[in-house]
């Protein structure tokens, strides 16, 4: 396979060379980057230009690794059993009823080929990324309920997506190939912003990057926005109709811009920007 960027998104050479080292290599492509970088986005883009269905896996604080192989319902199968006369019998005596399938499961029996993202995987504990390396590595696992073992027919083409915000286990990070999706540079982020808004007026555009470059170049934000919010922003200016003088300042001092609530999200990095403008204003 050979991933080369879609209508949709716009990717780098390194991005697109990292997608299919993973592929050749066939490990698991380990994604990292500030939020709003593209990570989600790029494995459904992946599988999309392949043809390939994409089954996904959020993981939240509380998600543990187990209920991506298969979870055993225990509570229904009792009450069943509580509650059926002779007939409901039948359904309760079979375990396999009461076996309820995880992604990694639904991912391993699919008979074509998939792609598979576990997605923020640093939102869980510690213990969950080495809780699914043995599944990862062998692409097995075993059901103790019904001494099953389910073995990947094909194997998956697995996205893992990381904000960064733990650390990873070094036997994890040995089973990934690993690429970091740097921040875009204004080339970049020009092709970006032309595949969402296409017809979107020059002047307007590049006042608008230039103000966008201003804000998250800010020393000491807390929060730097990223693609997402500038394509928010941008989303907002048009259907707002903003004129460009509103988003130019005059004699090149920095001043607060029209709808910063779309990119500033929260109010010490807010504060610090009326700082700057008010410094600004007295050094006249
Ligand atoms: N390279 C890109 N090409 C096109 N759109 C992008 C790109 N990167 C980010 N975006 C836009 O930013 C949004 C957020 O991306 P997402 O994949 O959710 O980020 P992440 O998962 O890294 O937080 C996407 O919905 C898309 O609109
Ligand atoms: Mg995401």
């Amino acid at each position: 396979m050979k991933f080369q960027g879609s209508q949709n998104y716009v990717a780098t050479d390194d991005l697109m060379l990292a997608v299919n080292a993973a592929s050749t290599l066939q490990k698991p492509l380990l994604l990292k980057g500030e939020p709003g970088t593209g990570k989600t986005m790029l494995a459904e883009e992946v599988a999309k230009s392949l043809g390939i269905p994409l089954l996904q896996w959020h993981i939240k604080s509380t998600t543990k690794a187990q209920q991506g192989l298969y979870e055993y319902d225990a509570v229904s199968r009792l009450r069943d059993s509580q509650l059926s006369g002779v007939e409901g019998n039948e359904k309760v005596k079979d375990i396999n009823n009461y076996i309820v399938k995880g992604v990694l499961w639904q991912a391993f029996t699919a008979d074509q080929p998939v792609a598979l993202l576990i997605d923020e995987i640093d939102k869980a504990d510690i213990e969950f990324p080495n809780d699914l390396l043995r599944e990862i590595d062998r692409m097995e696992f075993y059901v103790y309920e019904t001494r099953q073992l389910i073995k990947a027919k094909h194997r998956p083409l697995v996205f893992i997506t990381s904000n960064n915000e733990k650390e990873l286990p070094d036997a994890f990070l040995r089973r990934c190939f690993f690429h970091y999706i740097k921040f875009p540079d204004a080339t970049t982020m020009q092709q970006i912003v032309d595949v969402h808004f296409p017809g979107l007026k020059k002047e307007l555009l590049n006042a608008a990057m230039k103000t966008f470059y201003e804000v998250r170049n800010l020393p000491g934000l807390k929060k730097k926005p990223s693609t997402s919010e500038l394509l928010d922003w941008l989303k907002l200016l048009v259907a707002e109709d903003i004129s460009l003088d509103a988003l130019q300042s005059k004699d090149d001092k920095v001043s607060i811009p029209p709808l910063v609530g779309a990119l500033l999200k929260n109010e010490q990095d807010v504060t610090l920007f009326e700082k700057l403008v008010f410094m600004q204003s007295r050094n006249r």
